[in-house]
């Protein structure tokens, strides 16, 4: 099934270009943030595929914090820090959202989903 229009909950990312003061620094050293320019996300569901190392945990990161979301993962509401490392992209990013608004929100980070599964078992006990 494909989602209309109005039910996607993100649907362009840009760059905030005019904002950018310097592209000596990271992450507007890597090329896929340096000519991102607008990135129209798919209704259903988009896959960034590439390289290792060229940026696309960064860009998704930036995404989620640009979203409210914690760098290290988890809902909205889970706002600990085990390891404040994350690139200041997120400042750089215009999010385009749909007319709707999701109830439950989960960003699922392999990288880090001990710090949030630690958290969780904390929150528990
Ligand atoms: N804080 C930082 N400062 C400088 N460079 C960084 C920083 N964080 C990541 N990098 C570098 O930026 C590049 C992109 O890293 P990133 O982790 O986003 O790539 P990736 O596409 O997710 O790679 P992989 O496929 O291995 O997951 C890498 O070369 C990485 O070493
Ligand atoms: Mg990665």
């Amino acid at each position: 099934m494909m989602l209309d229009d109005q039910s996607q909950y993100v649907k362009t990312v840009s760059l905030k270009k005019e904002q950018i003061i310097s592209y000596d620094e990271f992450p507007f050293t890597l090329p896929i943030i340096k000519y991102l320019d607008k990135l129209s996300l798919h209704p259903n569901v988009t896959y960034i595929i590439g390289e290792n190392g060229m940026g696309k945990s960064t860009l998704l990161e930036g995404i989620a914090i640009a979203l409210g979301f914690n760098p290290e993962g988890g809902t909205q509401n889970y706002q600990f820090s085990n390891y404040d490392s994350h690139s200041q992209l997120d400042d750089y990013l215009r999010i385009a959202r749909g007319a709707n608004r999701p109830k439950d929100t989960f960003f699922f980070r392999s990288e880090t989903f001990y710090n949030v599964a630690t958290y969780i078992e904390e929150l528990d006990s």
